[in-house]
């Protein structure tokens, strides 16, 4: 073993001891007392509650408090953790020496005290992009008199994909912002994907060799869906300095996790093994792993071990314990057996022999484990009928299993599958998928399924959470999310848009009110069931087989980035309140730019349709014009650089000769998706750079292409255009090396008024069509 190894094991072992002395005492017979609803939430949490001491928890907590307003003004906040209080709730008071008493029933839970006061009684809000708040020396705190309790036992976040999409490039200094933003949530579970090390260390003794795993292992930017069985070996390897990296950040991240007093899933073993495994075990049967978005036998394809097969046993017993061995446990396991994923056979027993045998590898290692399954399965998908989501879900003892509702805002599931057939479950907002840009939401379904889950007959709703693909957009459905996750009750949307308004900016105006309240109504309105994947017209491979929808009125966005816009001059400077005003009004205009592009493409194709050639031309001109505004507007906003995604990548490459491969990954992940776009642009990001260097030369070279087959009145062959784009651009943009700024250009409003005056009178384009006799579309541009 090597001499880090060591290292890392009795690092590891203390901490175990550490955090898990007194769980066994505190267990007793939570299966007897499992009942339905709420009871059966907080048994879970309670099962689950790290036993960090209080003083520890205090002081977490009190650390949180001094990153977000500086040792002085943290001074001015006193802090106590109190078992006696309800579970999961705090109280607010203000004591007799001026200083405002937090006081939680974990440090989680002071926290979100802590939050409370700031945004409801100084009006002053945190966003991840915002972690350091001022607090003027002769602020006088208001007296406050507040208890509070959650209605959500537990309340969760993370995808096993934020991890790759989001968390990629990020290290402690990154993670300590987020960890500090989820203590304030109240957020209390989360998961420990990283296990890369553990897996080498395992298939080493198992008797497979370096090669044989480099060939299996993803690269950096792909570990998720290598972990759950999509894909291996693509981008790879993975060079042991970086597993060792990862490794000691995950448990940074669990330790100061645990501070807190937040519970964390570690993950458990799937069935997913290297294919170079079968010629070790010829006896055992194994089932290739369906093919996942057509990537190529090299890529795809590796092997699922049946459950109830002995070396399955063996396998996930083994590494079960070393993860245990090595981050200490909270009794939660994660492992998701078929995501994506058909299981190889279609029959009831199978489904519970398969889930009984999951659950008794985490048993054998820790007898109060708790399975966490992620929802996603059953979405959608005819294999999952209930008899088969019953048999499934019920092979496990009740409340043993805890499934994550997804994508409850849109697809829940709950309801299809009576409640997970009585097993505990926790409702999620997905929101995003691949951490694409894009204003999108939907408030009011946020508010109202919360209360329909908890309000079912019968329901066995045990949490609420967030559960987004990628994070860095649309802060306000997030926020809104876990504050009613929190609350018992249905929340005004209006007056919380409202106040949510004041504490962004630091100061209360009707029009800035309005200007959200109208985002409220368009953007975050959203109620349908389309699958929303952040494609629209700027950011999608050129074609004429698109159909770009809204849901919401265009002239609502343009109001409201009008009244931005006008508010200037009273934004208060001070606490950085402009720089988030300055972050608003970079996406409301990348956003009214996107939703022009998409209008300006429905007319041109309708041109090419009609093989109007002056207006063809004229529109195609319009959208490269377009291209060059939203590539300067994002290129003013910090938040919106294609640089610092790649320089992270970059950075924290272990060698510099590793250096390459990273920011090959970096770039494949939101572009190509796969060696030949398996899965194109499902990641794209509306990014300074990549609007320059992608997007608009796509864009530009099908111009020329639908202008050579115009003039020469031949047809426009599609498919020729693919290989050419897919070639000239797509591809070789992985593997690029320029590089791009890391701070943005400056003058924001300006440049966002000098678009805004370009682009207002989008419709213009329609008066274009009449002064040259083109016939003019009847229905709105885009509807
Ligand atoms: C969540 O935190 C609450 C209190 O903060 C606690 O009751 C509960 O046990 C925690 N749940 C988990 C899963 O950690
Ligand atoms: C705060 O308000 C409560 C309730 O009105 C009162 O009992 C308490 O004395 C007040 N505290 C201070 C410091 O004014
Ligand atoms: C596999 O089974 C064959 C035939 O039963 C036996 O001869 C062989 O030793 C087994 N191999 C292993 C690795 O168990
Ligand atoms: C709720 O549970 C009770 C007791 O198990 C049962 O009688 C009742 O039918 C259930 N109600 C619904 C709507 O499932
Ligand atoms: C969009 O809003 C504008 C301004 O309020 C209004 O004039 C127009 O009729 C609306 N269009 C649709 C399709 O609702
Ligand atoms: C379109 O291009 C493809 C690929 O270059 C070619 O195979 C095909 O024959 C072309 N189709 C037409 C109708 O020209
Ligand atoms: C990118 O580089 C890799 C090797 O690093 C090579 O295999 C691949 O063909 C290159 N792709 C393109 C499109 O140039």
């Amino acid at each position: 073993m090597h001499l880090k190894w060591i290292l890392i094991l009795a690092l590891a072992l203390l901490e175990v001891l550490y955090l898990d002395g007194g769980v066994a005492a505190e267990w007793n017979g939570y299966m007897e007392m499992a009942t339905a609803g709420p009871d059966l939430g907080q048994q879970l949490a309670a099962h689950l509650a790290p036993s960090t001491p209080p003083e520890v928890q205090v002081e977490a907590a009190r650390a949180v408090i001094r990153r977000l307003v500086g040792p002085k003004s943290a001074k001015r906040f006193q802090v106590e953790v109190d078992k006696d209080l309800e579970l999961r709730s705090f109280k607010i008071t203000k004591l007799d020496n001026g200083r405002i008493l937090l006081t939680g029933w974990d440090g989680v839970c002071a926290c979100k005290a802590f939050h409370h006061y700031l945004k409801y009684y100084l009006n002053k809000d945190v966003d991840w992009f915002k972690m350091r708040i001022e607090l003027p020396d002769n602020l006088r705190l208001p007296n406050a008199t507040v208890v509070s309790i959650s209605a959500s036992p537990i309340i969760y976040h993370q995808n096993v994909c934020t991890w790759s999409y989001s968390f990629a490039w990020w290290s402690f200094q990154q993670w300590r912002r987020h960890l500090d933003w989820m203590a304030l949530m109240g957020i209390n579970l989360s998961i420990a994907p990283i296990q890369e090390a553990i897996w080498v260390e395992v298939y080493t003794e198992m008797g497979l060799s370096k090669e044989e795993i480099d060939d299996h292992l993803a690269g950096p930017a792909f570990q998720a869906w290598q972990r759950m069985g999509n894909i291996r070996g693509w981008a790879g390897p993975l060079k042991p300095e970086w597993r060792q990296f990862q490794l000691l950040l995950q448990q940074e991240i669990l330790s100061a996790q645990r501070n807190l007093g937040m519970s964390v899933a570690l993950p458990a073993f799937a069935g997913h093994v290297p294919r170079a495994l079968s010629r070790l075990h010829p006896n055992t049967s194994f089932t290739d792993v369906q093919r996942w978005n057509q990537f190529p036998d090299r890529y795809c394809c590796g092997l699922f071990v049946e459950p109830t097969e002995p070396l399955f046993h063996q396998i996930a017993t083994t590494f079960l314990q070393s993860v245990v061995t090595i981050y200490g446990s909270n009794h939660i396991f994660f492992c998701d057996p078929f995501n994506e994923l058909e299981p190889p056979v279609a029959k009831p027993e199978y489904m519970r022999s398969t889930a009984a045998a999951i659950h008794n590898s985490m048993t054998a290692v820790d007898p109060e484990a708790i399975w966490l399954l992620q929802g996603w399965m059953f979405v959608k998908n005819p294999f999952w009928t209930p008899d088969m989501a019953e048999a499934f879900l019920t092979a496990v003892p009740r409340g043993r299993i805890l499934v994550l509702d997804l994508q409850s805002e849109q697809f829940p599931q709950y309801e299809l599958t009576h409640s997970y057939f009585g097993q505990p479950f926790i409702w999620c907002m997905l929101h995003n998928f691949g951490g694409t840009l894009g204003m999108f939401g939907s408030a009011k379904l946020i508010n109202s399924g919360i209360e329909a889950a908890r309000s079912m007959p019968n329901s066995s709703i045990v949490g609420t959470g967030i559960t987004p693909e990628g994070i860095g957009q649309n802060y306000v459905v997030y926020s809104l999310t876990l504050e009613r996750g929190w609350s018992r009750n249905s929340i005004d949307l209006d007056s919380w848009f409202r106040h949510f308004t004041v504490t962004r900016y630091g100061v209360k105006d009707e029009s800035l009110a309005k200007a959200w309240l109208l985002l409220k109504n368009s953007v975050y309105s959203f109620h349908g069931l389309q699958k929303m994947r952040g494609q629209y017209v700027v950011t999608r491979r050129p074609s004429f087989n698109h159909d770009p929808f809204t849901w919401y009125n265009a002239s609502d966005v343009l109001e409201a980035w009008h009244l931005l816009l006008s508010a200037r001059v009273i934004i208060p400077l001070e606490d950085d309140r402009y720089d988030v005003y300055e972050h608003d009004l970079v996406d409301i205009t990348r956003q009214f730019l996107q939703i022009t592009a998409d209008q300006l493409y429905v007319n041109l194709k309708s041109s090419f349709r009609k093989r109007q050639l002056p207006r063809f031309e004229f529109l195609s001109t319009r959208l490269l014009q377009l291209f060059d505004d939203l590539e300067l507007i994002l290129s003013s906003g910090r938040n919106f650089l294609l640089g610092n995604w790649l320089e992270q990548a970059k950075q924290v490459a272990p060698h510099p000769e590793d250096r390459k491969s990273f920011e090959f990954n970096a770039r494949n992940q939101i572009t190509a998706w796969g060696p030949n776009g398996q899965i194109l642009d499902y990641a794209c990001k509306q990014w300074s750079g990549l609007v320059k260097d992608y997007y608009k030369p796509r864009w530009s070279l099908f111009f020329d292409d639908v202008n050579v087959a115009l003039h020469s009145q031949r047809p426009f062959n599609g498919s020729a255009f693919k290989q050419k784009v897919s070639q000239r651009i797509e591809l070789p943009f992985s593997n690029k090396t320029d590089i791009y700024p890391t701070d943005p250009v400056e003058n924001v409003w300006f440049i966002s008024h000098t678009i805004f005056e370009r682009w207002m009178g989008y419709t213009r384009d329609s008066l274009y069509l009449h002064n040259n006799r083109l016939s003019v579309p009847r229905k709105p541009a885009v509807e």
